[in-house]
């Protein structure tokens, strides 16, 4: 089964509002001079930092982008100093949201039970959740990386239903490779895919758990893009670094526009 190519551009603690509305007007520029065809069946989706999220939807013009956030609070609103809630980004035209991102579980703490909490509640707001999974480096080296996407798989989507599984993404991020300029090799990303989908079926039947758009993340640049999606395994991409410049972002476009 062919699913959709989605390729997801995480800012992460990038970019003031000028910097990202500057962003916008040269990839606007870019892409309309011809390098990409956004008619190629390759959805885009932009995270920007919660305080440009306007901006960016204001910004995006004509381009037929989606608009994400990187993370959100699991209630709907209360005195939770500092948070924000899944109805607030839908308020401001968020279509997707990630969760459970590494940086997220390294940082500030977020568990696979608030990661499952965090998947809901961007459910019931209509969003849909990107829900990040992976690996560090020792947990690979001694063996335990099936073990570890299992169990954050599972505990990460324990409170959503078969029927809700069409809305869910899932990223593929091996830690060691976030930011780290080494990718997981093509064979090593599959493997990988190829055990999520396994997962994803068990969890919610052949029909269902084929129709999830399985990333991958984690030192993705233009060089590397045709590599890692010619895979059937691999849907499409959660960019970091290289989404941040604009050059560097429509050329991964072009690669991922240019497979289908
Ligand atoms: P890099 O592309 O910078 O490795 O970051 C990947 C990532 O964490 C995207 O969410």
């Amino acid at each position: 089964m062919r699913r959709h190519r989605l390729i997801v551009g995480n800012w992460k603690m990038h970019k003031t509002i000028p910097e990202a509305v500057d962003f916008l007007g040269q990839l606007t520029e870019l892409l309309t001079r011809g390098e990409y065809e956004p008619s190629t069946g390759v959805k885009v989706v932009i995270a920007p930092p919660f305080t440009a999220l306007s901006a960016v939807a204001a910004a995006l013009g004509t381009l037929p982008f989606l608009l994400g956030a990187q993370d959100l609070h699991w209630e709907d609103q209360g005195a939770f100093t500092g948070e924000i809630s899944g109805g607030m980004l839908a308020d401001i035209g968020c279509r997707y949201v990630i969760v459970g991102h590494s940086e997220r579980r390294r940082y500030f703490g977020d568990t696979d039970g608030i990661v499952q909490k965090k998947a809901a509640a961007a459910l019931r707001h209509g969003l849909h959740p990107i829900v990040c999974i992976g690996e560090s480096l020792d947990q690979r080296l001694s063996g335990q990386t099936e073990h570890l996407l299992s169990t954050q798989l599972t505990e990460s989507l324990a409170a959503v239903s078969k029927e809700q599984a069409q809305d869910v993404v899932i990223a593929y991020e091996p830690v060691w490779a976030i930011g780290s300029g080494h990718p997981a090799t093509p064979e090593q990303a599959h493997d990988a895919h190829r055990h999520i989908r396994t997962l994803l079926i068990a969890l919610w039947g052949e029909d269902a758990g084929e129709r999830v758009p399985i990333l991958y993340g984690g030192s993705v640049v233009p060089e590397n893009t045709r590599n890692l999606l010619v895979t059937p395994y691999i849907d499409g991409a959660l960019v970091g670094g290289a989404c941040l410049n604009p050059v560097l972002f429509a050329k991964i476009l072009a690669v991922a526009g240019s497979l289908n």
